[in-house]
């Protein structure tokens, strides 16, 4: 795909399709737009006033020019009100346009939407919405058809910004929204890939494949002589062994935090010998979203060059009941010593990741630790599949996130981190069990790695077993693994 941006408002130039804003219920009131308007003549207009069009953002209607503008269509883009104009309009608005532009086998499309953002946000963050709204809003995952949907109709985009300075800070923008979305893109390929194609040691490949960090992977062995006994104990079962990795990217300049970041990597999640039910199998190839996560951040990172020394970890098993799967009732000992009753095999995520947040916590000094992963179904039953859950010991790093989050239209709602709770998950037999009574499940979960941090570490889990994954196309992510918190993490950092 091809951007440019152009500084002068009144030079459309040609294409096949025009975008024009619509804000506060009419066509943008900028000279440009207006000019455009009167050569198109009245007809459209006293169409869209006939059929009560609004311009709700993401709300859109296409016309024929008809020869009079160099254009085939005209798309007008309904923005909503300027009130409640923000980047995430912005994003799902460029989203949409270039998905329309896709299905019309529309090849360039020139957009006057910038002209209406004005004030509301800088240019530059104005420039990676729309980078990513398109980016984001385009991909598919086809690896697997055997008939490729006809790759991509559009191929060039043109922005048309208010004036020269602007130009250049919307494309230093719209630079880096594309660097980030193609990383998210690639999460999103990660998740979507199945099972049976990413075992634990495909991520292990993956994770030494990138390039600008340091990167050590741990093989099956090696985690057990290391005594991971948890994250050993999941892949049991699998004839596919476990991996745990730790990567590692240093800036060049100041380092102003230090921050370890852990995803869950389970490529499949069975529920082990405490199998799920069919239904509940379809989508646990996802099961390593948090994973896809820290290998996408990872990878951006060294471009981003951003002031952050980022230890990135993965903690990844395939969840599998053969005969040589741990069973209900075993126990496990953790890197930190704790020994673990397993009394459920499919609470399999806080196994992973309790040797992974013992082995940072025993070796790396660092500001934070943020882990992320599809921990309980109880994080959907509480916050549907918008909100990721946050919990953790630091309010500040929660409050980071949860801004983070709502800029990057990645939502983040905090649930407490109950210490009353954590009666249930003691053990008859071992110092813990993996598993609490049946309310609150998402608490339980964070309690439990709660024992594999420092008392004193600024530690949050997000659990996002609910964004992680689609179950229908909505505004810039079709059906499948979104990538969620790729954006939320390197706006997180680009803030320290
Ligand atoms: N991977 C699942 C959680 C999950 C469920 C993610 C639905 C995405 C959608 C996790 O390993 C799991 O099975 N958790 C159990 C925990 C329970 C046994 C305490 C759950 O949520 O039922
Ligand atoms: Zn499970
Ligand atoms: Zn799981």
């Amino acid at each position: 795909m091809k951007f440019s941006v152009e500084s002068r408002p009144s030079s459309t130039g040609s294409g096949d399709l025009l975008v024009l804003p619509y804000l506060d219920e009419k066509p943008l009131a900028h000279p440009a737009v207006q000019a455009l308007l009167k050569k198109l003549g009245p007809t459209p207009l006293k169409l869209l006033k006939k059929e009560e069009f609004k311009g709700e953002a993401g709300d859109s209607r296409a016309f024929a020019a008809q020869g009079k503008l160099p254009f085939d269509y005209v798309l007008f883009m309904g923005l909503g009100t300027a009130k409640k104009l923000n980047l995430e309009t912005l994003r799902k608005a460029a989203a949409k346009s270039a998905q329309t532009a896709d299905r019309m086998k529309v090849k360039k499309m020139v957009s006057l939407l910038p002209l209406a953002l004005d004030k509301k946000a800088s240019a530059q963050e104005a420039g990676q919405a729309y980078a990513e709204g398109v980016v984001l809003g385009l991909y598919r995952f086809e690896k697997y058809k055997s008939k490729k949907e006809k790759d991509g109709n559009l191929r060039e985009v043109r922005y048309v910004v208010g004036d020269a300075k602007a130009a250049k800070a919307f494309s230093t923008g719209h630079r880096a929204g594309e660097h980030i979305a193609q990383g998210v893109n690639y999460a999103r390929d990660l998740v979507n890939t199945p099972a049976r194609d990413k075992p634990p040691e495909f991520l292990g490949r993956e994770a030494k494949k990138t390039r600008g960090v340091r990167t050590k992977v741990f093989n099956h062995r090696q985690l057990q002589r290391l005594g991971m006994g948890a994250l050993y104990g999941v892949g049991m079962g699998s004839p596919n062994p476990p991996v745990f990795v730790e990567m590692h990217y240093r800036p060049r300049g100041r380092v102003k935090k230090r921050v370890a970041i852990v995803g869950k990597g389970i490529t499949f999640d069975s529920g082990g010998l405490s199998l799920k039910p069919a239904k509940s199998m379809e989508t646990m190839k996802d099961d390593m979203s948090g994973a896809a996560t820290i290998l996408a951040v990872m990878k951006l990172l060294p471009a981003l060059k951003l002031p952050v020394e980022v230890y990135g970890y993965v903690a990844s098993a395939e969840n599998m009941p053969d005969g040589g799967a741990q069973r209900p009732g075993d126990v496990v000992k953790a890197y930190n010593g704790k020994t673990i009753e397993v009394l459920n095999t499919d609470a399999e995520g806080r196994l992973a990741l309790a040797d992974a947040l013992s082995y940072l916590t025993k070796h790396r000094k660092v500001d934070y630790i943020i882990d992320v992963a599809t921990l309980t179904g109880a994080a959907l039953v509480a916050l549907g599949d918008l909100y990721s859950a946050a919990l953790g010991t630091d309010p500040d790093l929660i409050k980071m996130l949860k801004d983070c989050g709502e800029e990057c239209g990645e939502k983040i709602w905090e649930l407490p981190l109950a210490e009353e709770y954590a009666e249930e998950m003691k053990s008859q037999v071992a110092d813990i069990q993996n598993i609490g009574g049946p309310y609150g499940g998402t608490i339980n979960g964070a309690l439990f790695l709660k024992n594999f941090v420092a008392e004193k570490a600024k530690w949050v889990h997000l659990d996002i077993a609910g964004p992680s994954w689609a179950n229908k196309p909505w505004a810039y992510a079709p059906k499948g693994g979104t990538g969620i918190m790729v954006r939320t993490f390197l706006r997180l950092f680009s803030k320290f």
